[in-house]
């Protein structure tokens, strides 16, 4: 497995498979790299990036205390099939002045009330990334988690705005046997706040349980008060554009969206609405 830092070393895995990652990776994570290298791209190389990025943190000691922790994670991407990580310098993220332009997100990120109201900013570090990840690796394609929805839309919106032609692979949300979905962010839950946790997934079961929207999310939110979280969102949206359900529109193109704080930590979740 190959190590590259310098974005001029990343010529022979033009066409790969690529799966942004931040590190501290996971079971989760091993996942994507497993799903990327079943992509019929894969023959070009699945390259991991691990880029703990600073635009995306609207919290400067979130990002300050992300875990690093490289050696784990090349002993994961190795055991997954990864063909190389692709540690970027910043300064090759982020040439001078870069940060200066603006970004006009596209609509899946923007007045949603969703994560782009409970973490402004995040997704501009998200877009800026991510559209720099892909200039410099020319992949054929990449994998996101289904665990981060919104994100997911929005690295496929992204391609369209960019012109580029890159298939956006979702991966499905991986979870601990008891439901909670894995996240390097479970490392700050004690037992009782881990507990409490279980509330998003269980949140996500009571909406599928009611047969309305309105009282799907009603379901959600209570669920997750009554688990001791306290809920930022619970929504059931339209799947692909996460504005309203319509009333005739099928069931099974809706999802529903949790998040909510857990002991001073910020879990979210989703699932289909079924
Ligand atoms: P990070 O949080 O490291 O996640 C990397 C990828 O793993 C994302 O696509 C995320 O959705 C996926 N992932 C995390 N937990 C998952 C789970 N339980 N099941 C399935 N997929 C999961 O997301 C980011 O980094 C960053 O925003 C990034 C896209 C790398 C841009 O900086």
């Amino acid at each position: 497995m190959h190590i590259v830092h310098y974005s001029a070393d990343l010529a022979p895995f033009r066409g790969c498979v690529l799966v942004p990652t931040m590190g501290a990776l996971h079971a989760a994570h091993a996942s994507l790299i497993e799903h990327a290298t079943r992509h019929n791209a894969a023959e070009k190389g699945v390259v991991v990036s691990i880029f703990v990025n600073p635009a995306q943190f609207n919290d400067p000691n979130d990002f300050s205390s992300y875990p690093r922790t490289f050696e784990r994670d090349q002993a994961l991407c190795e055991r997954a099939g990864a063909t190389c990580i692709y540690v970027p310098t910043v300064d090759d993220i982020y040439p001078p002045n870069s940060l200066n332009a603006p970004i006009k997100l596209p609509a899946i990120a923007i007045g949603l009330g969703l994560e782009d109201r409970f973490r402004p900013g995040h997704f501009e570090g998200v877009y800026r990334v991510v559209r720099r990840l892909f200039e410099l690796t020319h992949p054929h394609a990449a994998v996101f988690g289904e665990k981060d929805w919104q994100q997911l839309l929005l690295a496929r919106a992204l391609v369209t705005r960019e012109k580029m032609m890159i298939d956006i692979v979702g991966s499905p949300t991986v979870r601990d046997p008891d439901g909670l979905a894995m996240s390097s962010r479970n490392e700050h839950l004690s037992s009782e706040t881990r507990e409490s946790a279980l509330g998003l997934s269980r949140a996500i079961a009571a909406a599928c349980a009611e047969s309305d929207v309105a009282s799907a999310e009603r379901a959600a939110w209570r669920t997750m008060v009554d688990h001791g979280v306290m809920p930022e969102y619970a929504a059931v949206r339209n799947a692909e554009t996460l504005g309203p359900v319509q009333c005739d529109q099928p069931r099974e193109t809706a999802r529903v969206l949790v998040a909510g704080q857990v002991g001073g930590t910020r879990l979210l979740d989703n699932g289909a609405w079924n």
